[in-house]
C-alpha cells in the first residue's frame, strides 16, 4: 500500500483496557494549581517559543526553525509509510532471528501452524514478543557476540494464530480447551542462546540455557506479601508458589545478571464474579470485571475468581528470572508492588542501594520507584537478589513548579492504616493502587517505560497517550486534553560532587518532548528545532539507550495516525536534543517493542509484535516475515546491524 496520510487502520484494542479507567480516586490532577498560577513550566515554554534559545536544546512549539544545529545521529531517515514490510535506514541490515513457533528447547518440533499443540508451543518461541534483554555469555562479561536473549511473550491473538475467526471477539467466543492450552503455553518468555557470526546472528540449537517460561512454569512469591492469606489458593496452601506469569510487557536487567520481567494487563484473564468475592474493591480498582478478553476460566478453574477468588492477587508483580540457571525458579518480588507494571528499570545508586523504576500503564495511573534498604555488593552475585525483598516503594507526585516528590507506601504511615483496610505491608503491596490513591500522587497519561540514561543519569518517563483526559484535568505534566499522541518527561535526581541520588525523596522534572505532528499547531507538539517531516511520531512506548546515551524510542499506536509504528532516535542533550529521527518502521498491524543494544552498541534487537493484528489468520494484512501462503504473520525478534559493521546510529 502506498502511503496515504488519511488512511486509518481499524485499530484492535486487544491489549489495553479501553473501557473507563479504573482510577476514580479523588486526588486532584493539579488542574487547580495549573489554573490559578502561572507556573515556572509555562513561563519556560513560553520563553523558548519566542526566542532563539533552541540551539541550546530547548523545546519549540513548531518545527518552523532554521536547521542550524546537528544531531549526533548520522543515519539517513526513512520516510513515514504504511505497508506490509519492515523498513530500516539505508546501510543497515535487518535479520529475522526468532519467530513465533521457532525451536527453543532442544526437543521442540518444527512449527506447523495447521497442527498446533500446547505440547509443541511449550517448547517453541511464544507469541507476541515484547521486552528483550541481551545477557552476555559468559555471564558477567561485556561480550557483544555471544549471549542469551531473554524475550517476553506478552499476549496472544487467537484470531491471527488460529484459522476460522473473523476477529478477536469471534476468536474469544470460539475458545476451546485446546486453544486455551496453546495460548497459556504461548505466554511467558523465552531464553535463547545466540551467537554472532560475521554479518549476522545465529540461534544456538539446543543451547544449554534455552528454555521457555509460560503460564505453567512453577514460580515463587517472595518479599513482604509472600505467604499472606490473600495469596493462598486451593492449589497452594502456602501462598508462595504460583504457576506462571501473565502479560509480561516491559522489563529490565539487574546489576547481578538477572532479568526483571513485568506483569502488565493481568486483569483481562480473570472471569467469574469479582463483586461476589472478598476481594471486590481490590479487583475493581484493577479493572477485573468478570468480562475477560480471554475466557480461559471456562476450562481452567484458576482463571475464574468465583472458583478461585485469590488467584488474581498472584499476578501483577515484577518477576525476577536468572537466565543463566535453568534450574532456578522465577521469583515474583512483591516488595515492588502490584499493578500493571510496564517495566522495571534498575540502577545502582551512588550509595550502593538499588533503585527500580516502574510505570503503571493505564489512563490516570502513577509512576513508582522502589529503593532497597541494603546495598549492592558485586562479590555477592545472585545473593544481591535479596535487595528486591527489603526496601521502600514510592509513588510520584509531580508539581507544576518542576518539583517531584516521592511518597513512601509504608504500612502504618499516614493513611496506610487498618482504618483504611491495610492491616500490614502485605495489604499495601497487594492493593498498591488503592494505597497510592490515599497519598494523592499525580494521575498520568498512561505511564509506559521508565529508563535511565547511562551517561547523564537522568530518568525518562514515557506517557503514551490518554484520550480520556478532559480539558479541566489538564496539568503541566499532562498538558493536553484528549492526548492522542503521548509525551516524554525528563526527571533529574539531585546530585552532589557528581554523585547522583536516585534514592532521594525529591527530584525535578522537565518536559522532554510532546509527540504529534509539529506542522499542525493544534496538536501542540514539541520537539527539538531540527525535527524533519519524518522525524515526528506518536505514542512512544519503550525506550532504550545506546552506549553513548542516545535515546531510541519504540512506538505503539502511530497507525491510528496513518503511519507505521517503529523506532525514532534522538540525542538528549546538545543541539540534537528531542530532535527525533526516524530509523525503523514496522510491517502493517505491528507495534515495535523490546529495543535492546549489545554492550558495544553494534547490534540493535527489536521485537515486531502482532504483525497483521488488523486482519486474521485466513486473511492476514501481511504474511511478514515468511511471506509464504501457508504461513500466518509471525511476531518476531529482528537483529539490526550496520552493513560492514560499526555502531548503530554512528
Ligand atoms: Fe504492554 Fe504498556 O504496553
Ligand atoms: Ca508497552
Ligand atoms: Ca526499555
Ligand atoms: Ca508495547
Amino acid at each position: 500500500m502506498t502511503y496515504d496520510p488519511h488512511y486509518r487502520l481499524p485499530r484492535v484494542l486487544k491489549n489495553e483496557d479501553d473501557s473507563n479507567p479504573s482510577n476514580t480516586a479523588p486526588n486532584a490532577t493539579f488542574s487547580e494549581i495549573a489554573a490559578t498560577r502561572f507556573s515556572r513550566r509555562a513561563a519556560l515554554t513560553g520563553l523558548l517559543a519566542t526566542t532563539a534559545l533552541t540551539a541550546a536544546g530547548g523545546l519549540v512549539p513548531t518545527r518552523a526553525r532554521a536547521a542550524t544545529a546537528e544531531s549526533s545521529l548520522t543515519f539517513t531517515e526513512i520516510p513515514h509509510a504504511m505497508d506490509d514490510k519492515l523498513h530500516v535506514a539505508e546501510g543497515y541490515s535487518a535479520q529475522v532471528l526468532l519467530r513465533w513457533g521457532d525451536k527453543v528447547a532442544a526437543d521442540a518440533p518444527e512449527f506447523d501452524p495447521a497442527q498446533q499443540s500446547a505440547e509443541a508451543q511449550a517448547r517453541q518461541f511464544g507469541y507476541n514478543c515484547d521486552f528483550i534483554a541481551f545477557m552476555p555469555l559468559p555471564a558477567g562479561s561485556n561480550a557483544s557476540d555471544h549471549g542469551l536473549l531473554f524475550v517476553n511473550h506478552e499476549y496472544t491473538n487467537p484470531h491471527v494464530m488460529f484459522p476460522g475467526f473473523a476477529d478477536d471477539k469471534a476468536a474469544a467466543e470460539g475458545t476451546t480447551a485446546e486453544t486455551a492450552a496453546i495460548e497459556l503455553a504461548a505466554h511467558g518468555a523465552s531464553i535463547v542462546e545466540i551467537k554472532r557470526e560475521g554479518d549476522g546472528w545465529m540461534v544456538v540449537d539446543g543451547g544449554q540455557f534455552n528454555r521457555r517460561l509460560s503460564l505453567n512454569t512453577e514460580m515463587e512469591l517472595s518479599g513482604p506479601a509472600a505467604g499472606h492469606d490473600r495469596l493462598k489458593t486451593s492449589a497452594d496452601s502456602t501462598g508462595r508458589n504460583v504457576l506462571g506469569m501473565i502479560n509480561n510487557c516491559g522489563g529490565g536487567s539487574t546489576p547481578w545478571g538477572t532479568v526483571l520481567t513485568a506483569e502488565e494487563n493481568f486483569h483481562q484473564y480473570f472471569g467469574g464474579d469479582p463483586a461476589g468475592t472478598a476481594e471486590a474493591a481490590n479487583y475493581k480498582r484493577y479493572g477485573i470485571k468478570g468480562e475477560p478478553s480471554y475466557p480461559w476460566g471456562k476450562f481452567v478453574d484458576r482463571f475464574d475468581v468465583t472458583k478461585e477468588p485469590n488467584e488474581a492477587n498472584r499476578f501483577g508483580w515484577v518477576v525476577e528470572v536468572n537466565p543463566y540457571d535453568p534450574a532456578q525458579k522465577p521469583v515474583k518480588r512483591t516488595a515492588l508492588g502490584r499493578f500493571k507494571h510496564e517495566a522495571a528499570t534498575s540502577v545502582i545508586n551512588a550509595d550502593g542501594r538499588l533503585v527500580v523504576y516502574s510505570g503503571d500503564d493505564e489512563r490516570f495511573e502513577y509512576v513508582y520507584k522502589f529503593v532497597s534498604n541494603g546495598t549492592f555488593d558485586p562479590a555477592k552475585g545472585f545473593e544481591n537478589a535479596a535487595l528486591l525483598d527489603d526496601g521502600t516503594l514510592y509513588v510520584a507526585k509531580f508539581a507544576a513548579d518542576g518539583n517531584v516528590q516521592w511518597l513512601p507506601l509504608v504500612h502504618g504511615e499516614g493513611p496506610l492504616t487498618e482504618a483504611n483496610g491495610f492491616k500490614s505491608q502485605a495489604d499495601v503491596l497487594i492493593e498498591t493502587r488503592r494505597a497510592a490513591d490515599l497519598l494523592e500522587p499525580t494521575k498520568m497519561d498512561r505511564p509506559e517505560d521508565v529508563e535511565t540514561d547511562p551517561v547523564s543519569g537522568k530518568v525518562y518517563v514515557v506517557l503514551t497517550k490518554n484520550d480520556k483526559r478532559k480539558a479541566e484535568q489538564v496539568d503541566a505534566m499532562n498538558a493536553r486534553p484528549e492526548n492522542k499522541w503521548g509525551h516524554i518527561i525528563e526527571l533529574t535526581p539531585p546530585s552532589k560532587d557528581g554523585k547522583i541520588d536516585h534514592a532521594a525523596a525529591a527530584f525535578t522534572w522537565d518536559m522532554f518532548l510532546q509527540a504529534g505532528n509539529p506542522a499542525d499547531a493544534a496538536q501542540q507538539a514539541k520537539y527539538g528545532a531540527t525535527v524533519s517531516d519524518s522525524g515526528w511520531f506518536a505514542n512512544p512506548d519503550n525506550l532504550a539507550f545506546d552506549p553513548k546515551g542516545r535515546m531510541w524510542i519504540a512506538t505503539d499506536g502511530f497507525p491510528d495516525h496513518g503511519v507505521h509504528d517503529g523506532v525514532w532516535a534522538t540525542d538528549t542533550a546538545g543541539a540534537g536534543r528531542a530532535a527525533t529521527k526516524h530509523f525503523l518502521g514496522c510491517p502493517q498491524g505491528a507495534e515495535l517493542c523490546g529495543p535492546a543494544f549489545t554492550p558495544d552498541g553494534k547490534t540493535f534487537f527489536v521485537a515486531v509484535q502482532h504483525p497483521g493484528e488488523d486482519g486474521n489468520y485466513d486473511q492476514p494484512t501481511t504474511r511478514w516475515p515468511d511471506f509464504a501462503d501457508n504461513m500466518p504473520p509471525r511476531p518476531s525478534v529482528v537483529a539490526i546491524m550496520k552493513k560492514g559493521g560499526g555502531e548503530i546510529g554512528a
